[in-house]
């Protein structure tokens, strides 16, 4: 059984990461009014980890005889100066996620919940790997700098990104990477 405190706090984490989908279709669509459908498309397969990522969350409450809570989400910005800025505050949204991460952490360690503390491991690592691959993305922008052409051959190259599968039960979360 999930203890009252952890279950709380991944209700809010499940708010975060239908929040981080949230944020990222409205990259996608901020892309597509600019014409960069492949950088929309990054953003959309960033968009369905982020909802695996909520899956995740409300499969482990659910194992453990937990109540998922829907909590609101705040209205995402809907435009950014260019698809550097977009990136940047992606990044910057993905160290804000890294810390809400942490803090589960903590609060595992604080309540003994050991279940939770190996489930959000997964999500530790997932981390370093999120942060990773949008600063790369803002390096290869930095890199382009002004040019157009350069940022056909960034939008045709984002668009490669497939998402990988939605967990659909804890087991297959756990195995699913
Ligand atoms: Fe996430
Ligand atoms: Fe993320």
């Amino acid at each position: 059984m999930i203890g009252q405190r952890m279950e709380r706090a991944m209700n809010e984490q499940i708010m975060h990461e239908a929040g981080s989908a949230y944020l990222y279709v409205s990259m996608a669509a901020y892309f597509h009014a600019k014409g960069l459908d492949g950088m929309a498309g990054w953003m959309k397969a960033q968009a369905q980890e982020e909802v695996g990522h909520a899956l995740r969350l409300f499969n482990h409450i659910n194992d453990r005889g937990g109540r998922i809570e829907l909590l609101a989400i705040d209205k995402p910005q809907a435009e950014w100066d260019s698809p550097l800025a977009a990136f940047r505050a992606a990044l910057e949204h993905e160290e804000f996620i890294t810390g809400r991460i942490d803090d589960l952490v903590k609060i595992a360690r604080e309540e003994n919940d050991n279940a939770a503390g190996i489930m959000l491991q997964w999500f530790v690592t997932e981390q370093v790997e999120e942060e990773n691959s949008v600063a790369r993305v803002i390096d290869m922008l930095e890199l382009i700098g002004d040019s157009g052409h350069g940022l056909v051959m960034a939008d045709r190259e984002l668009g490669q990104r497939i998402p990988g599968p939605l967990p659909t039960v804890a087991s297959e979360g756990e195995a699913a990477a």
